[in-house]
């Protein structure tokens, strides 16, 4: 059997030791009744983290999306403008519109995750009986398909305050807030200070097998619990996952810089091939995400590039591209699109799972390289 360096998503983690013994350990109540200590402690740490006044555990990052919007939107006619290529707009299968009853306004998102904040201003609804109220801004970070791009303070900062101006509430996608802040340096809740409400995903990069924490004021919360249980999201000894989230705050969180830095390795390394068909965009590198980017004028397709990343020849098992029981490395990634390839690194991609894969993409990309010329 090939060795398979999953470089899919940070979600294909598996649980620490310490999670599973934690999940077997834990003190359990009936959470819907608010009697599971684990949640409890879980909720009240995710709080502090990031400088709300409560938080609630929720089953997904795409359920605290919804509850988000649904609690912000709660007029009937209201809009959410959000990022083009948003998880919200892009893979929640418009649920704000499907369960909601809310309109996205969806914004050309930069390269760097912000948009245009004098677009927002100008978008911003007035009393007008023909439209609809705008009643929400969602932003993303660090955002996913800009490549794990950490928002820049000062962005933050305006975006906040423009809000503020126009009584709008803000809300963060931060499934990989933790990440953001490792790249910055900077704490969590600096990062949200002047958003009103913000969500963690704990099985992404934390490496949890399930779970995310919704946090804002206490009126929020109290609302988004109810929300929670409409949607099916009441669970009850859910301590067994919390104390897994727990585990992921105190273990994996701070090795986060590593992921950082071994995807910042895999970029150098891509760009350091200097091949026509493949760029990498190292400069802006700044989390566990790494974004393959084809020629345009290239015949490949990010499709084709991954399939042969998933087969092994036999000259790879004689070359480079060999493990100890010389059957070969493969890497696996998903695409973003015709042309972009995204890898990305975790908690369970080692430096020798690394390596492997750095000698196999380089194998097969010099291949595709010269076996597509333009
Ligand atoms: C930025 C972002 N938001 C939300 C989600 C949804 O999280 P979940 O898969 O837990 O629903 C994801 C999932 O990858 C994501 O990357």
């Amino acid at each position: 059997m090939a060795y398979i360096v999953d470089m899919r998503s940070d979600t294909v983690t598996k649980p620490t030791k310490a999670m599973k013994h934690a999940m077997v350990n834990s003190a359990l109540g009936d959470d819907v009744f608010g009697e599971d200590p684990t949640v409890n402690a879980l909720e009240s740490k995710v709080a502090t983290l990031l400088g709300k006044q409560a938080a609630l555990f929720v089953p997904s990052g795409t359920m605290a999306n919804l509850i988000a919007i649904m609690v912000h939107c709660n007029k009937r006619g209201s809009e959410a403008i959000v990022g083009r290529e948003s998880h919200i707009f892009q893979y929640e299968q418009g649920g704000s519109a499907h369960l909601a009853g809310v309109l996205l306004h969806p914004m050309k998102n930069n390269p760097d995750g912000t948009f245009d904040l004098a677009e927002v201003e100008s978008l911003i609804r007035g009393s007008d009986v023909h439209e609809p109220i705008t009643s929400l801004v969602c932003i993303e970070n660090t955002h996913n398909k800009c490549g794990g791009k950490v928002l820049p303070l000062k962005w933050l900062d305006e975006c906040a305050a423009l809000c503020k101006r126009h009584s709008i509430p803000l809300h963060v996608d931060g499934a990989r807030l933790l990440n953001a802040s490792a790249h910055l340096e900077v704490a969590p809740e600096r990062l949200v200070r002047d958003c009103d409400t913000v969500y963690i995903c704990f099985s992404k990069g934390l490496s949890a097998p399930v779970g995310s924490a919704l946090a804002g004021s206490y009126h929020f919360i109290e609302q988004a619990r109810r929300m929670r249980k409409m949607l099916g999201g009441g669970m009850r000894q859910a301590g067994v996952l919390a104390a897994a989230a727990l585990v992921a705050l105190e273990e994996v969180a701070p090795r986060l810089p590593l992921d950082h830095k071994r995807a910042f390795r895999l970029a150098k390394v891509i760009e350091g091939l200097f091949l026509k068909s493949f760029s990498v965009d190292v400069a802006n590198q700044h989390t566990n995400i790494v974004l393959v980017r084809i020629a345009a004028a290239s015949a490949l397709s990010a499709d084709a590039v991954l399939q042969r990343l998933e087969q092994v020849c036999l000259a790879e098992t004689q070359g480079d591209c060999k493990t100890t029981n010389d059957e070969g490395v493969i890497v696996k990634g998903i695409p973003f699109d015709n042309k972009t390839i995204r890898l990305t690194t975790h908690n369970d991609i080692s430096d020798e799972d690394l390596w492997l894969a750095i000698m196999k993409i380089t194998y097969v990309f010099k291949e595709l390289d010269a076996a597509h010329p333009f």
